[in-house]
């Protein structure tokens, strides 16, 4: 399920208009019958209107529901994503749409571009994409799922996501510009950064792991915690320090000898779709989690282990009650996206295995090798040889099809009614 964006340029204003009753109509329909969608899409019925629908069900926008007691249409994931990127690109935040760098297990990254030509990212959420590791044990949830609840569930994926950033960017975390939300979908600012799982050498491991323990403490500060704070969300920008006093270039490259004392690293987080308050129930759980990802991720791939033990939920929680920062758990709530949204989106998530890239993270370990046991010789060498820097879930050829069939495409500037 890839953004295809080649059907994008085919619709009438009234294909356009049938597409957005089926939208309507979905929000309580499971299966939205064919007089409905005339009547929300405000065009008299008719050939038209059957013209249009048997378009959209072509390009598969829309898909014809056949079990069904009657005759009707649901809208699929491509007629939702038809309609953000439209929505994108008639506020002018999106002018074209480029390659998909990534396809995670509930999300699609794909690079777009502004008309001024700078690059943006738009992720688009997915949540209810079957995850293959979790097919059996959702097999059956899946099937009576209906389309208005993934619709809605990706949609508070996305609308939660960009609350946060939001929240976050504006109170100093350095974390991608978030640029506009539409139904499932943000567009943000492009990072031009590695993620951590990429980097294979960190001249001073202990200058950017305190650095990332800082940045869980800070976010705890400010009453939150990321819960997926990993090496796949996390970005290492390479900033170029004329003094000289950085902490040295990262090197994506094994062979690299030479490190540059000029290159600073600064990391950008990213992903925030399961960010939790400090008052969650498991609160205490999922920090802890953030912190030995990270310190059982420098221990496997830097070597490194700090002296310094915790840092532990206890003394987080101490340093937010005696130095708050704003609460920005509270003020998220506040921009509308509510409690009550975040536990739907919650027990959503939990039902469909969708555990961010931590569980994933954990899986790929925990294929690659038995490391229960840290038995780190054998680690190093496994670790040298495994470099596939590919998100569980992630096929290279999968990305590169849709790369090319993404390439040079333009939004339709007459599909708008
Ligand atoms: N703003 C961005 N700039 C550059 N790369 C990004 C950006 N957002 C995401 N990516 C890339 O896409 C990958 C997946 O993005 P992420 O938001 O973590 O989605 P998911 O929820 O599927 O894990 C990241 O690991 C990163 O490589
Ligand atoms: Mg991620």
């Amino acid at each position: 399920m890839k953004l295809d964006a080649k059907a994008l340029r085919y619709l009438t204003s009234e294909d356009f208009r049938v597409l957005q009753g089926v939208e309507a109509g979905s929000r309580n329909h499971e299966v939205v019958p064919t007089p409905l969608i005339s009547q929300l899409s405000g065009l008299r019925g008719g050939s038209g209107v059957h013209r249009s629908i048997s378009n959209l069900a072509k390009t598969n926008l829309i898909a014809k529901v056949k079990n069904a007691k009657y005759d009707g249409y649901r809208l699929t994931y491509g007629g939702l994503d038809y309609l953000a990127l439209n929505a994108h690109q008639k506020q002018k935040v999106v002018y074209s749409v480029g390659n998909q760098i990534g396809v995670g297990k509930e999300s699609d990254i794909v690079v777009v571009a502004h008309s001024s030509g700078s690059q943006r990212i738009l992720k688009i959420h997915r949540l209810g994409r079957i995850s293959f590791r979790t097919v059996k044990t959702n097999r059956d949830y899946l099937r009576h799922r209906n389309t208005g609840s993934w619709m809605y569930m990706s949609r508070l994926a996305a609308m939660k996501e960009f609350a946060f950033m939001k929240a976050l960017r504006e109170n100093g975390f350095n974390v991608p510009e978030p640029i506009a939300q539409n139904r499932h979908t943000i567009v943000m600012e492009l990072i031009d950064a590695f993620p951590l799982r990429q980097i294979s050498k960190v001249p001073h491991p202990e200058a950017l792991y305190s650095e990332l323990m800082d940045i869980i403490l800070e976010l705890a500060r400010f009453g939150l915690i990321h819960g997926d704070f990993n090496e796949f969300n996390i970005l290492i920008k390479e900033i170029v320090d004329p003094t000289g006093k950085g902490k040295g270039k990262a090197s994506a490259d094994a062979d690299a000898e030479d490190s540059d004392e000029n290159v600073r690293l600064e990391p950008v987080i990213i992903d925030f779709p399961q960010m939790v308050s400090i008052d969650h129930v498991n609160a205490e759980m999922y920090f802890d989690r953030d912190v030995n990802c990270i310190k059982r991720y420098f221990q496997r791939k830097f070597h490194f282990v700090s002296d310094v033990p915790g840092p532990f939920f206890a003394d987080a929680k101490k340093n937010f009650l005696k130095n708050p920062g704003k609460r920005l758990d509270v003020e998220v709530e506040a921009s509308g996206f509510s409690r009550k949204m975040a536990r739907e989106l919650e027990t959503y998530m939990k039902e469909v295995g969708a555990d961010g890239d931590a569980g994933a993270a954990r899986d790929d370990l925990d294929e690659d090798e038995d490391d229960e046991e840290e038995s780190s010789e054998e680690e190093e060498e496994e670790e040298e040889e495994e470099e596939e820097d590919e998100q569980p879930g992630q096929s290279s050829t999968e990305v590169d099809e849709s790369s090319e069939r993404l390439e040079k495409l333009q939004v339709s500037e007459s599909s708008a009614p």
